[in-house]
């Protein structure tokens, strides 16, 4: 097989048509038990990283319309912080193409009274339905590793934004602080996948979201993906030790 029709699935090279099908199991798998996972894995951290991207977006306080679109956005996390940082002009439509996790957010949004400003729609971030410069941010949380064609999904991603509008990804990255880096190994190969069995039942899950962390490529290449997607003065930011790096860039 020729090797632009393969992958990888963490660790394992497949087939670039099966990936999506491999993700899709993850998710649908975990989706329950997502955001506890999350705050038990990363010590509540990745609350922090998430602030940090609805910083960046800074979306108006007051009446101002205000158009995001949160591309594998699952069960809503950053939605509802951006629409709670934001006036009554903002609005967020969660695109993901896993319906377990979207299932779960819309429960959330219904419960926290936020569902007349956080829509949830299935869909393929590689193809989104939404019409050209149709949204002012787009935004892409610990979602990208997992999308087979990254550059379809940035090329989608540069077509539904306005001008002068900002893309924003917030992604694992590559820890370079010496001795800091072989802690986070031991932490992420030995420990994750224990608390992913135990709170999941699904150990294999976590082993692939540990795999694809060490997989995804290094903050300046991703920076060169943006760029080659049409994205202007983009920028990265590493975050806890380059734990986490927040990539950012402008259709303009
Ligand atoms: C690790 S979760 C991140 C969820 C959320 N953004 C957060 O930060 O909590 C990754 C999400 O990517 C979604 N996903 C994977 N492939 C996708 C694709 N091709 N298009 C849209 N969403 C996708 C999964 O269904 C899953 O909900």
């Amino acid at each position: 097989m020729a090797e632009r029709d393969q992958t990888h699935f963490g660790y394992e090279t497949v087939p670039l048509s099966e990936k999506q099908g491999m993700v899709d199991d993850v998710f649908q798998s975990v989706a329950r038990r997502y955001d506890l996972m999350n705050d038990l894995m990363s010590g509540g951290l990745h609350r922090a990283w998430k602030d940090a991207l609805v910083t960046a977006v800074n979306p108006p306080r007051g009446e101002t319309p205000f158009a995001l679109l949160d591309l594998a956005g699952g069960t809503g996390d950053i939605a509802f912080r951006v629409v709670e940082a934001g006036g009554p002009g903002t609005r967020v439509t969660v695109c993901d193409i896993n319906a377990d996790m979207l299932a779960v957010g819309a429960e959330r949004a219904l419960a926290r009274g936020l569902d007349d400003r956080v829509t949830f729609e299935q869909g393929n971030a590689e193809a989104l339905d939404y019409p050209d410069r149709s949204f002012d941010c787009v935004t892409i949380a610990f979602g990208i590793r997992n999308v087979p064609r990254i550059e379809q999904a940035l090329a989608e991603a540069h077509r539904v934004l306005k001008f002068g509008g900002r893309f924003l990804c917030l992604e694992f990255s590559s820890v370079d602080v010496p001795g800091l880096d072989a802690l986070y190994e031991l932490y992420s190969f030995q420990v994750i996948p224990r608390i992913g069995q135990a709170v999941t039942g699904d150990r294999e899950a976590y082993q692939y979201l540990v795999e694809s962390i060490r997989k995804f490529p290094k903050p300046k290449a991703f920076a060169r993906m943006i760029e080659q997607a049409g994205f202007r003065r983009v920028t990265f930011t590493p975050m806890t030790g380059s734990v986490v790096a927040l990539h950012s860039g402008w259709k303009l």
